[in-house]
């Protein structure tokens, strides 16, 4: 391809306008548009066009053409099913009807595309339906943020907010969580590699220890391992001396995502709530991953019987289209007018997506098929598991699901766990994207294979999916 694009070069000298000199490749591309160019071609523009910090095209180097429900097609004509599914945010898959439809009728009816945070039909129908899908108890004193796209955007957001209503400096955060990359969130994220790189994160922001019980941060396993973790919790705020101001919020995910696909136990989070209660510390949590029906319940913190004091969402909300809001109990409203904005909090579309994302989700009660499905994959990688001793782990709630790849040959530790297997953990997924599966890693050293399949997966399609991931870990 460099060689076409040098002898277009040369040719562009003679016959083309100066700008197509600066950017041949672009007069490639528009003589080629009707001939089918390939995985190959597409993925040398990209390295030649893209930055170092691309992440996803390194494990999964394929081009995609087209999508429809759960699969994927790429442009050597490979079909994939996509257990990826935008990182969670493809709840209905990709061209769900009822989003196409939502999307057609907006635009049919001429809504406007971007309003900013002025209302309209279209986001006043969305945040009924979004309130609908909460608990009523929070939904009757909630109030709700609209921000940047993003799931950072929107953990930023809820982090000015907290620090705003309790004049409070300090964040409480976990080992291994993940709330995203901009400087406030990266604070707040567990993995250490990107943040070497760049200094000035937010400050005064401590980690707790995740109950985490493969691992078990306190070396003791089990239901051990969370309430080792409650009372070191609740003594490290107690404590005069801890060197922790009085917090102004603790964050957590219920099912760590990024971090490797690790549930918290119900009844940690209930004592985590009763402790964030006593002491007043508002508790956020982050639901950009698990929100809408992914956990088996619509709401991740529901399976605890808990209320968060602020929900962050994103992903899902939008039904795949970008959209994240903040919703939080009304006794935290004191900011000032105008003190969180931003261009894209109006994504007219985006609203409309989520809102029959939402309904639909609702309706056919696909939270608890998430949880049905869920545990035929989860009863599958059990059964590999026994078979394989390169599958540490298992573990997951509803269609959030990973399998922690460890290395066999060495020694376990005195909970039984052997060390993280990062490069067979990415033999498997090329593995299995070459058996027609695209799938994600996370956790400590990328070590966790991730399921994240859209939520509407059929039995078939969950036994496919087991069968392709069984023949990869074989071969690997
Ligand atoms: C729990 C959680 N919070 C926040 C984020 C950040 O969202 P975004 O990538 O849209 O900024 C993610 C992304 O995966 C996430 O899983």
């Amino acid at each position: 391809m460099r060689q076409e694009v040098a002898e277009l070069k040369t040719e562009s000298l003679s016959s083309e306008p100066p700008t197509d000199e600066i950017f041949p490749a672009a007069r490639l591309k528009r003589r080629r548009q009707n001939e089918a160019l390939g995985n190959a071609y597409y993925l040398d523009r990209q390295i030649g066009f893209e930055s170092n910090a691309r992440s996803y095209p390194r494990k999964l180097p394929i081009a995609i053409r087209r999508a429809e429900g759960i699969h994927v097609e790429d442009t050597d004509g490979r079909r994939y099913i996509d257990c990826l599914a935008g990182a969670g945010a493809l709840t209905l898959g990709h061209y769900h009807p009822v989003v196409v439809e939502a999307v057609q009728r907006a635009v049919a009816d001429g809504v406007p595309w971007q309003t900013l945070d002025l209302t309209t039909p279209v986001k006043d129908a969305f945040v009924e339906e979004l309130f609908e899908s909460l608990p009523q108890e929070f939904a009757r004193s909630a109030r709700i943020q609209f921000c940047g796209p993003s799931g950072a955007d929107a953990v930023e957001a809820a982090l000015k907010l907290v620090k705003t209503a309790t004049g409070r400096r300090s964040i409480l955060a976990f080992h291994g969580a993940y709330h995203g990359m901009t400087h406030g969130a990266l604070g707040l994220t567990g993995e250490t590699a990107p943040k070497l790189a760049v200094g000035g994160l937010m400050p005064e922001v401590h980690f707790l220890p995740y109950p985490y019980a493969y691992r078990c941060p306190f070396n003791l396993g089990g239901e051990a391992t969370w309430r080792a973790s409650v009372a070191y919790i609740e003594r490290l705020l107690d404590d005069t001396n801890s060197g922790i101001a009085p917090p102004a919020a603790m964050i957590l995910e219920a099912v760590q995502g990024e971090g490797g696909v690790i549930p918290a136990p119900d009844a940690w989070l209930r004592e985590i709530r009763r402790i964030t209660s006593e002491r007043e510390i508002p508790l956020i949590v982050d639901e950009v991953q698990t929100g809408v029906g992914r956990t088996g319940a619509m709401y991740a913190f529901e399976h605890a019987g808990i209320l968060p004091d602020v929900l962050v969402l994103s992903k899902a909300v939008g039904g795949g289209l970008p959209l994240s809001v903040a919703v939080y109990h009304e006794s935290l409203d004191r900011w000032e007018p105008g003190a969180h904005a931003g261009t894209f909090r109006g994504n007219q579309l985006a609203m409309a997506a989520g809102a029959a994302t939402l309904r639909f989700v609702k309706e056919q009660t696909l939270d608890r098929h998430a949880d049905a499905m869920g545990e035929r994959l989860m009863a599958h990688l059990l059964r590999i598991q026994r078979e394989s001793p390169h599958v540490g782990d298992v573990r997951g709630r509803g269609l959030m699901i990973g399998v922690e790849i460890v290395d066999k040959q060495a020694e376990p530790d005195r909970l039984g766990a052997r060390p993280p297997c990062r490069e067979l953990a990415r033999r498997i997924q090329t593995g299995c994207l070459d058996r027609g599966l695209m799938l994600e890693l996370g956790g400590r050293q990328g070590s966790v294979v991730r399921f994240l399949p859209p939520l509407i997966v059929t039995e078939d399609d969950i036994d496919c999916i087991a069968a392709i991931f069984e023949d990869a870990v074989r071969a690997a």
